[in-house]
């Protein structure tokens, strides 16, 4: 576990206070069964380096390697999956780097006694490719990105929604902004599934059962060993 603070200038410029190892575990536990469930999605808006979500990650990646380490190709698939549902944004480039970095070895270190240090083609470069596009440098209040000096940019916060269709992955995006409208009322909106007033934009979800909004881009099918591939 690092430090809870890194600089006192820090801690006045943007509330950097880490969350220690023993209170993320015991927050976490408020919402196990969530954590266990492979495919729960979690958004972090203010996701520092990651204290949250690297334990999502693990508890996520435990229940994967417990079902399925005797099949590779179903442990990748469902540990693309897990690491699919998780999301973050933090205002520091920094932050947000270390994060990613951190989640990456998170899946590294399961992955590889699984696949006994041989990786599938493909594999590790898709879930660092589904990374970089999960954990995001934004202004979680503005909903925009922010550029190297932490300004807000006029780019809204994309999210990738990744789902298996058979062997295949199916990516659609969002804007965070559009997930979370008309989602006031809820105390914690489950992310791709809100319930709000539907306009013309929204459409059903036919998992979930509520309106989202229409995706902002949808993309053909892809073989998850692909998924790296395709910007
Ligand atoms: C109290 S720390 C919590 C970090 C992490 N969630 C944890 O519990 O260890 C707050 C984090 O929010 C980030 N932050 C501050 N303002 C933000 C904003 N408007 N949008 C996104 N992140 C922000 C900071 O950079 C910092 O990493």
């Amino acid at each position: 576990m690092s430090a809870q603070v890194k600089s006192r200038s820090r801690v006045q410029d943007h509330g950097e206070v880490f969350t220690n190892e023993r209170e993320v575990n015991a927050m976490l536990d408020m919402v196990k069964q969530e954590t266990e469930r492979i495919d729960s999605r979690f958004l972090e808006p203010a996701c520092g380096d990651g204290n949250f979500l690297a334990e999502v990650l693990r508890r996520k990646l435990s229940v994967v390697r417990s079902r399925y380490r005797r099949s590779l190709l179903e442990y990748e698939k469902y540990a693309f999956v897990a690491i699919g549902s998780i999301y973050g944004v933090d205002i520091l480039e920094d932050n947000t780097q270390e994060c990613r970095d951190r989640l990456l070895s998170i899946v590294e270190e399961d992955y590889l006694p699984v696949c006994k240090k041989r990786p599938t083609p493909g594999f590790l470069e898709a879930i660092h490719f589904v990374i970089g596009k999960n954990i995001l440098c934004g202004n979680a209040l503005s909903l925009k990105t922010v550029d190297s000096s932490g300004a807000d940019t006029d780019d809204p916060i994309i999210f990738c929604e990744w789902s298996l269709v058979g062997d295949k992955v199916k990516r659609r995006d969002y804007r965070l902004d559009e997930l979370l409208e008309g989602s006031a009322s809820n105390i914690q909106p489950p992310l791709f599934g809100l319930s709000g007033t539907p306009t013309s934009e929204w459409e059903l979800d036919e998992e979930t059962g509520s309106m989202i909004p229409k995706p902002i881009r949808e993309y053909p099918l892809v073989a998850l060993y692909e998924v790296g591939q395709h910007e």
